[in-house]
């Protein structure tokens, strides 16, 4: 599929505002830069470093460029103003909570939430400040809290333009996951990253947290139209082999760094796919009409490639697996979730947003 093409394909999101976890690195980046060049205010939640302002510093370059290339298009998109920073870290529950608290005190709508940040193969010294390993915390957990105190702003905003969009991006190797063990998801293992089986642990821990965000994707959905909230898209996607990101990189001792960059050059090679479309397939979940026409709720979208990866063809439908779509298994992660959450910020900060509070009332079949 052509770049024109792709971008074709999405609507113009001139007025809308969005939040792009993670948005100003990697597949993020990628993809506050479509978003705002096609005309939305995007808020990348990100935690403040050099990293995060150089992010988005490179992406309001960007957007500028792509804004301002023909004369019709000149001056519908200032990346200087269409690209804020807005701070987030998702590694608890109360700090990913208060962050969206606090986006609830600057905007007065939210069309689009990405939920698109990750932390994958990261050594597990610590537990985080709710109990557990980091990238069930950071992946599901924080993302949960975020979207939860979120749905207030998303549902009014849907109520006015009969289209919300809420995206999670999961990773096919969720595929991968055994039924969630949450003794072990609430265990450290200090000396994980020494060993070649602590770094094949460590991707089963991956894949863990991305068959939460799966069971979280269907239950948060189901939920939704239960409670009469049809209006808000709610779904899930592999991105695709953005191997050259930094994903992954640097949490494993065992792993000398030469070695590691000729093995992610090798993978790329074969199965790599470029950093910019990997970024579409969410973007398309967010922006392409089809997708309300349709009334797409708690899928599950892949991109689809040519071999070797080089060219994006598009994105399509994908079935869960079956452990993916196991109700028993879901039920059981929505309540240690929910659990997690009320230890974290408490009952009467979970009452107070009216959304959350059907979600917790309304059946999930
Ligand atoms: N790359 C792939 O091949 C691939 C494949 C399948 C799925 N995915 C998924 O795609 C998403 C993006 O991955 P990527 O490859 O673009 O990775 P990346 O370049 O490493 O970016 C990850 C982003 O997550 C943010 N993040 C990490 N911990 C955080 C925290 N505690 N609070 C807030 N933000 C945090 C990072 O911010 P900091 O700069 O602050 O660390 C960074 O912006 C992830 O969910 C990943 O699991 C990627």
């Amino acid at each position: 599929m052509k770049e024109q093409e792709f971008l074709n394909s999405i609507e113009d999101l001139s007025g809308k505002i969005a939040i792009v976890t993670g948005g100003a690195k990697g597949i993020g980046l990628e993809t506050t830069v479509y978003l705002a060049s096609k005309g939305a205010t995007v808020y990348v939640a990100a935690r403040k470093s050099e990293g995060t302002d150089v992010g988005i510093e490179e992406a309001r370059r960007r957007v500028r460029a792509a804004t301002t290339k023909t004369s019709d298009d000149a001056g519908k998109s200032d990346g200087d103003e269409k690209i804020k920073h807005h701070d987030l870290d998702l590694s608890s529950m109360k700090t990913a909570w208060q962050s969206a608290q606090a986006f609830k005190k600057l905007e007065q709508k939210l069309d689009v939430l990405i939920c698109n940040a990750g932390v994958s193969m990261t050594t597990l010294q610590k537990l985080s400040p709710d109990g557990y390993e980091t990238m069930f915390a950071v992946n599901h957990l924080g993302h949960f809290a975020f979207v939860a105190a979120l749905l207030d702003i998303i549902k009014n905003t849907a109520d006015t333009t009969q289209d919300g969009r809420i995206i999670f991006t999961i990773s096919d190797a969720y595929k991968q996951a055994k039924k969630l063990d949450y003794e072990k998801l609430k265990t450290s293992k200090p000396e994980d990253g020494k060993t070649l089986k602590d770094i094949g642990d460590a991707w089963m821990r991956y894949a863990d947290s991305k068959l939460a965000i799966v069971y979280s994707t269907i239950e948060l959905s189901n939920r939704l139209r239960n409670a009469d909230i049809a209006n808000i898209y709610l779904n899930a996607c592999h991105p695709g082999n953005a191997i050259n990101t930094t994903l992954g990189t640097g949490h494993q001792t065992a792993v000398n760094p030469t070695m590691e960059r000729a093995v992610r050059g090798f993978l790329n090679l074969l199965i790599g796919n470029s950093t910019q479309d990997s970024a579409k397939t969410q973007v398309y979940l967010a922006g392409n009409k089809s997708i309300k026409e349709k009334g797409v709720h708690g899928e599950n979208w892949e991109p689809e490639f040519s071999m070797f990866g080089s060219t994006y063809k598009g994105c399509a439908w994908k079935e869960y697996t079956q452990l993916g779509r196991d109700e028993e298994e879901r039920k059981k992660l929505w309540n240690v979730t929910v659990d997690a959450l009320r230890k974290a910020v408490g009952e009467e900060e979970i009452q107070s947003v009216e959304t959350l509070k059907k979600l917790l009332n309304a059946g999930s079949e």
